[in-house]
């Protein structure tokens, strides 16, 4: 019979407790239950938890049932003749004592003082004044008092081995407590009793349903008699492998649609091998710049250098580097063409932006704003805040008469846009921008100030060269064509938005895959609008009062 037939069958005879069935019927407790709660939910039993207080023998409690109780143990080994109460102690030891106050309670033994030479001694002399002597207590011998006992503990032990410790009074049960002899345990069971589908559930035939058609049936030509079970499109299927984005990439089109919102064009990105001519000449930075050294950029071994760089365009940043030019007296050194065409990995974006200025110089001007996120990479030592390669953010606006006003303002709209509100400038030093200034923002869940950029206005040693020679170079005279531009890495928010400390963390082999499964999508704008929002709440309420 199955457990389930079994169980069945009991509870039609009547009602019963769990842990008296499995007791009775030796079942494995947990298997009895787990089969229970299944029928259970299927509404076939009904089960209500009952909890019992159950008095139960201790291991000493347990122990006197074979072996006798302690004071009947003692009973036993004191000799016809008596024993002495010393030795006595020494079999039961630290039992001795109280045992022998439970037989002396029972009225089993009785005692016979015994005096000692010395005790005789010191009664015959008086005490001597001054020499203490250590008084010892005089020994008993004991002898049976009667000559069978009634153990009457025993008899109430056996009582609640049998569980039916009601028959007992409270006061013995506290004594048996008081001894350790037993203890109160809570057990918890069920008591099981039918539940409303347990009339169809035992008369109904059960069928064994197919799920597909199979060759056999088939082959045996019998697929008719089976009976198949009905497809249930309702069932949920197994959750689908998707893609998913990295916190990085989802950081980048956040900050893409800030400034697809403010009407920036995308430059290209593609080529993370650049000349030194775009990264840093063009940038008007000088060859024996720090930043050009093999230590803080990767030099490409093939190809070495670079061929297709503009002659005119080399000429002129040669010319300014090494005399200056436009109010400009130049860094004054041997401009080197060699130096020049090294390959490297672009440091940065911004040699995707000078690129740029030079392309869209080829057409008639108009104001236009650009962006990129892309990769750049450095030479750097690894650590928990810097990888030999990251994302860069940049971003540039070409006008007419732009200034540092303008460049607050519209930093300002950026980063508002990726949820900052309040900024700090300070005055920085970079090759290419005049003034240069360090962005700083508040980060409300930071609660502190942290850099988040760079930025400037493009110097015009940098400008002018790109520009002479093209179509912007008509405004040369009478306009004052201006670049202001930032930068900033995509790591840094990153981290601060999905609150990772370390950068191995976000990118590389080390990268959590779960992390990246189930992080949140990014949502950089959200604190400002509600920031926006309570601030609007807070202006109503002034109001008010
Ligand atoms: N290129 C700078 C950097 O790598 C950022 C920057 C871009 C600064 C544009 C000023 C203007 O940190």
């Amino acid at each position: 019979m199955s457990l389930e037939s079994v169980i069945l069958s009991k509870v039609k005879e009547s009602p019963f407790d769990t842990r008296e069935l499995s007791e009775k019927l030796k079942l494995d407790y947990n298997k009895l239950i787990q089969a229970i709660k299944s029928l259970e939910y299927k509404k076939v039993l009904e089960c209500k938890i009952k909890v019992l207080n159950e008095i139960v023998l201790t291991e000493s409690g347990k122990k006197c049932l074979t072996a006798g109780t302690p004071e009947s143990r003692m009973f036993e080994s004191i000799p016809e003749n008596g024993i002495k109460k010393s030795e006595l102690m020494k079999i039961f030891g630290r039992e001795g004592q109280p045992t022998f106050g439970q037989c002396m309670k029972c009225g089993w033994i009785r005692s016979e003082k015994i005096e000692t030479k010395e005790q005789e001694q010191e009664k015959e002399q008086p005490k001597q004044k001054g020499k203490k002597k250590k008084k010892q207590r005089p020994d008993l011998m004991l002898f049976r008092k009667v000559e069978e006992i009634n153990d009457l503990v025993l008899e109430d032990l056996k009582i609640i081995h049998d569980r039916m410790s009601e028959k007992l009074t409270k006061k013995t049960l506290d004594i048996l407590k008081r001894r350790k002899l037993i203890t109160t345990i809570q057990t918890k069971s069920f008591v099981v009793s039918q539940g409303p589908e347990y009339e169809k559930y035992t008369t109904t035939q059960k069928i064994e349903y197919q799920t597909c058609l199979k060759k056999g049936m088939l082959q045996k030509n019998n697929w008719k008699s089976h009976t198949f079970k009905k497809y249930n499109f309702k069932s949920l299927g197994v959750p689908t492998k998707g893609g998913s984005l990295q916190p990085i990439l989802k950081v980048r089109s956040e900050m893409r649609k800030a400034f697809l919102e403010m009407g920036f064009e995308e430059m290209k990105t593609n080529r993370y091998v650049e000349s030194s001519f775009w990264n840093f000449d063009a940038l008007f930075q000088p060859q024996q710049h720090p930043a050009r050294d093999a230590h803080d950029t990767f030099f490409m071994k093939n190809p070495k250098k670079a061929k297709q760089i503009p002659e005119e365009l080399m000429e002129k940043v040669k010319t300014t580097h090494e005399t200056g030019g436009y109010g400009s007296i130049g860094w004054r050194y041997k401009w080197s063409e060699d130096e020049s065409r090294k390959n490297l990995l672009r440091t940065h974006t911004t040699a995707v932006s000078s690129k740029t200025l030079r392309e869209i110089s080829k057409e008639p001007f108009r104001p236009r704003r650009f962006f990129s996120i892309d990769r750049v990479f450095r030479n750097e030592t690894l650590d928990a805040t810097h990888l030999a390669e990251f994302h860069q953010v940049e971003g540039f606006i070409i006008d007419k008469n732009l200034s540092l006003g303008d460049l607050i303002g519209v930093i300002s709209e950026f980063f508002g846009k990726l949820g900052m509100e309040k900024f700090k400038f300070k005055a920085a030093y970079n090759p290419y921008t005049e003034p240069s200034m360090e962005i700083f923002a508040f980060h409300n869940g930071l609660n502190k100030w942290i850099e988040i950029g760079n930025s400037g206005i493009f110097r015009p040693e940098m400008l002018q060269p790109l520009f002479s020679g093209t179509r912007f170079n008509d405004y040369k005279e009478d306009v004052n064509l201006s670049v202001i531009a930032w930068g900033l890495s995509v790591e840094r928010p990153t981290m601060i938005q999905y609150q990772i400390q370390d950068i191995r963390n976000l990118v590389g082999h080390t990268v959590d895959l779960q992390m990246v499964k189930k992080g949140p999508i990014c949502r950089l704008g959200f604190p400002r609008k509600v920031i926006k929002e309570k601030k609007k709440e807070e202006e109503i309420k002034k109001e008010k009062n």
